[in-house]
């Protein structure tokens, strides 16, 4: 699997699995109604760096971003976002994904990284832990989830 930094004829590549994922409601703070071009503003817009998991087939299976989460002094704390292809999860792309991003937002000078809005009842709870993620706070009842009703949304935080 290849990841690189992703070019702009990328993203109708990308929407499919985007769309699917944010349409469900179970993970992203997002309209699941969200149109594709505010869908590609979210994900590509301004100050975000993309990048794409590729497979050998050079499907892409996957996309991340990383972005500053705040704004002058506060500007080497990132943010960034991650999805995978629902056909494709469970075999370690998220994973790869996040290590490189971890990698490459410290090469370019990020001190931190803060996640603000992780769904509580999100599996990737586990894989941000065991990456050095911490949970700095919940935000109780703040995500109404189709399945579990209202959960909490945490702030996670892990240094660079
Ligand atoms: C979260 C996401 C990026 C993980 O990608 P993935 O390729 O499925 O994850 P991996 O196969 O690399 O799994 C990594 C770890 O995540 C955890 N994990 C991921 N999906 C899981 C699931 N459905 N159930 C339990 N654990 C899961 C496991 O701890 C796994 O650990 P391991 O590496 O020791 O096996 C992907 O599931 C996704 O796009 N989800 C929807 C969008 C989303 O939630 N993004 C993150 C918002 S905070």
């Amino acid at each position: 699997m290849l990841i690189r930094e992703a070019e702009t004829d990328d993203w109708p590549r990308i929407w499919p699995f985007w769309h699917r994922i944010v349409a469900a409601g179970e993970t992203y703070a997002w309209d699941p109604d969200t149109s594709e071009e505010a869908a590609r503003a979210l994900w590509t817009g301004p100050g975000k760096q993309v990048y794409v998991a590729e497979d050998d087939t050079g499907a892409i299976v996957g996309s991340a971003y990383v972005t500053p989460n705040y704004g002058g002094p506060a500007a080497r704390i990132a943010n960034a976002g991650f999805m995978v292809d629902p056909e494709r999860s469970g075999q370690g792309i998220g994973r790869a994904l996040a290590e490189h991003i971890l990698a490459v937002a410290k090469a370019d000078g990020y001190r931190g990284m803060v996640f603000n809005a992780v769904v509580e009842t999100n599996p990737a709870v586990t894989l941000w832990t065991s990456l050095g993620f911490t949970i700095l706070a919940t935000v109780p009842a703040a995500y109404e989830h189709p399945r579990h009703g209202l959960v909490g949304l945490h702030i996670m935080y892990r240094a660079l």
